[in-house]
This record gives C-alpha cells, structure tokens and sequence, in this order.
C-alpha cells in the first residue's frame, strides 16, 4: 500500500500488488520474537474488604500459589491499621512465553469503623507508579523502561444481593479514571442463580448514576465476527461473578476439578455455567491483557502525564515537548556543552595571545638592547679606525707621536 497524500497521513491509500516476496510479512514474527525475548509485565490490582477471596482468586487465575494462606489475627491482637499496601511478583511462563506478575494487593481495604480515606493510599500507589514511569521517560537511556504501572484493578464486592456500599462507589470514583476497573462479585456461590443476575443489574445502574467507568472490551470495526462475539459474550457477564478455589474436588462424574465442595453439590470454578470466572480469566488473560496495558498507556497514564505537566505550571506548548521530549532535551544538553567547550576555548586563546604579546614585547625589547650594544660597539670602532687612522698619518710625516693617555695599553703599541 503506498500513501499518496505525503507527510499529514490523509492522503488515499492505493492498493499495489507486489512482484514478489518482499519479506515485512514476516513482521509478527519478528514482533513475536522481540516480545518474547523481553517477556511482558503485567500489573494486577486487587482491592476489597478483607476475607472477599482476593487471594484465592489471584491463585485460581494464575493457576499458581503466589499467596500463601494469611496468618488471620486472633481476637486481641494487633489488626493492620492503615490500608498497607505489598506487592508480590513471580515470573511465570507458558509455551516459552514469560510473564513477569505482579499483584498489588491492599489488605485492610474499608474494613475500618471510618472508612472515609480508604482508597487514598491505592490511589497514591497508583500514582507513584505512573510518576516512576514518567521518571523512566524522561532519562536520556530509555531503551530499558519498566512497566509497573497498574494495569487492572479488579475490585470485590460483596455479594450482599442489595446495592452497591457508599464505600464501593467512592472508591471507584477516585480510582475509575486512574485505573482500568474490573469490578467482581466476591464469591458469588452465596448468591442463587437469581440473585445474582438482579445484583449484577443493580450494580450496572449504581456505576451509570455515578458516571463511573469500568473497562469495556473496545470494540473494533475490522473484528471477525467469532472475536465480536466473545466480546459480546464478555460484556454481558459484566461484573463477573466469581468463584475461587485453588483446591481439587472431585466431581460428580468422579473427574478432579477446581471448585468448591458443598454438602449439596458442587461449584466447579471453571465451569461457565457455574460462574464466571472463565469469562474473568478469558479477558485478563487470555484475549484483553495487550488493551489493558495499552489503554493504561494510551489512555490513563497519558490523561495523567498532561496533568500533571499542566498542574506543574507547564502548558501544553513547545515547552511541555521539551521537557517530555528526549531527544529536544538532548540536543539542548549538548548545546549547553557545545556552548561551554567554545567558552573554554575562547578563554585559553586569550591567555595564549597575553602569552604570546608578552614574550613578542620581551623580544623587542632585547633587540633593541642588542641593537644600541651593535651601535655603541660600532662607534667605539670607529672611534679607534679614526685615531689609528691619526696615528699613521703621523708615522707617515715624522711627527712624533703624542698617544693620548693609556692609548699605549689600548692600541698595543707602547712597546
Ligand atoms: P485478605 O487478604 O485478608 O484481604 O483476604 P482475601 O480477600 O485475600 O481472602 P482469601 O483469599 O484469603 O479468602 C478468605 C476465605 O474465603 C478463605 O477461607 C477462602 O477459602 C474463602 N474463599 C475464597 N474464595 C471463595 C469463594 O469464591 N467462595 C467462598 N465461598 N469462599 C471463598
């Protein structure tokens, strides 16, 4: 395809047929390979009251036991007082594929008699992980940028059956513009089938009245119509109710599966008509983690990258380009030290001419010396031609000689 229309990109595209085989088809792979050889990041927020199953979820998706059962506080002691914050990361790896995890987990979240600040400190998280980004952006080296910015904050909520809490629409409301939202119904196993679907559609209606927006599979005009589907299907069981379990039951048809074993039965966790988690799993994972990295790119690290250029007194000009842009940021570096070598050179040109003056003046000034030295050298001599001169004309006519005084010692003729 070549693009008539020149540099602004508007111009008609015409569609040309090659000859043969130029070979930039083989550019996914090229992409795939880069990618593998770096491996990807991917940042997982999980927040809600504590014991809502957050990290028994993260388990079950990642099929992995990135946490281990908690040390739950016995009646009496200590309870952590501050929404506190950790972090763990584990590399993991399917098909040559690695992955590098990192789940933002945030015990203690609205478990407090006042919880009015709770979502304070993960938005503060998630902010200095976008200000260690731009920090990243901003180095002349940016070939090994880290991405720990937080890619998804899937967020619990009880399954209570009624509304969404005050503490649960605040939260989001901070967070939904920062953060991409996946809200979840915490095990979902308590509610029946019913209550479920009319918790799910209360929710939606709470988070429409607030303007709060979760994330969305984006819907693309070139999609198949089989990824339009699942989109479809996605969105549809939007907030998901989830069910976690990293333990094995066995079945009724005697198959081991991951569930839930109850006295009446039992929940299996990857069975879609049992739950969500599935559909969960298929959208983080499997189908929507590349738009969940790149709309935190595109989208939310950049609304708060102008925000806080602009909150810093800078505007949206020439200056904020500069000050984001490495390669101005460069050019003015090496101006300023072009500007200081020519300055350097300037000064040692000066006191090598003083040197120079000097050493000419010196010069003169012995030439002259050396010079009066010839003349009164050469006035003495001639001074002695002339009385020698005398003399002979004297010696020549027979008139006696008068030397004058200590001529005899002078001329070396006294003997
Ligand atoms: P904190 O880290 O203290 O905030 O807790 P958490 O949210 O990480 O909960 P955790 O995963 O530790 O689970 C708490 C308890 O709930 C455990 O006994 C789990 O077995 C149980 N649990 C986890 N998921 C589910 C679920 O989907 N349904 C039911 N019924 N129980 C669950």
């Amino acid at each position: 395809a070549v693009n008539a229309g020149g540099m602004d990109g508007k111009g008609t595209v015409n569609r040309k047929k090659l000859s043969s085989w130029v070979g930039f088809s083989n550019l996914p792979n090229q992409v795939h390979r880069r990618s593998l050889r770096r491996g990807f990041q991917f940042v997982a927020m999980v927040v809600g009251e504590s014991g809502l199953g957050k990290s028994t979820l993260i388990n079950t998706l990642f099929e992995t036991k990135l946490y281990q059962p908690k040390v739950i506080p016995l009646p009496g002691q200590e309870r952590p007082k501050t929404v506190d914050i950790t972090s763990i990361s584990a590399e993991i790896e399917e098909g040559g594929v690695r992955l590098k995890l990192t789940v933002v987990d945030t015990p203690g979240f609205g478990d407090f008699v006042n919880n009015e600040d709770s979502w304070r400190p993960i938005v503060d998280n998630i902010e200095s992980r976008f200000d260690h980004y731009l920090e990243q952006e901003n180095r002349v080296n940016r070939s090994k940028l880290s991405d720990n910015r937080v890619h998804a904050c899937i967020y619990f909520i009880q399954p209570t059956g009624h509304a969404l809490k005050p503490i649960d629409i605040e939260f989001m409301r901070r967070l939904h513009t920062k953060v991409n939202l996946i809200p979840v119904i915490a095990k979902a196993d308590t509610l029946t089938e019913e209550e479920v679907l009319l918790f799910k559609q209360r929710i939606l209606s709470d988070i429409q009245h607030h303007g709060i927006q979760i994330f969305h599979p984006p819907a693309y005009d070139n999609e198949d119509e089989e990824t339009v589907m699942e989109n479809e299907e996605i969105i549809s069981k939007v907030p998901f109710a989830v069910v976690g379990s990293d333990a094995l039951v066995t079945g009724a048809d005697g198959r081991k599966v991951r569930g839930r074993a109850y006295p009446w039965g039992i929940i299996e966790v990857d069975n879609e008509t049992h739950c969500d988690f599935v559909k969960l799993r298929q959208m983080l994972v499997r189908t929507h983690m590349e738009e969940l990295r790149e709309h935190t790119n595109d989208v939310l690290y950049e609304n708060y990258r102008t925000d806080k250029l602009k909150s810093m007194g800078v505007s949206q000009d020439e200056s904020v380009f500069k000050e984001t842009n490495p390669a101005v940021k460069q050019a003015e570096e090496r101006a300023m030290y072009d500007a200081k070598l020519a300055k350097i050179e300037a000064e040692m040109k000066m006191v090598f001419q003083q040197k120079v003056q000097e050493k000419e003046q010196k010069l003169r000034q012995s030439e002259e010396e050396l010079y009066a030295r010839h003349r009164e050298m050469k006035e003495a001599l001639e001074k002695q031609r002339l009385e020698l001169e005398d003399k002979k004309r004297r010696v020549e006519s027979g008139r006696p000689l008068t030397p004058e005084k200590g001529s005899k010692k002078r001329f070396g003729l006294g003997k």
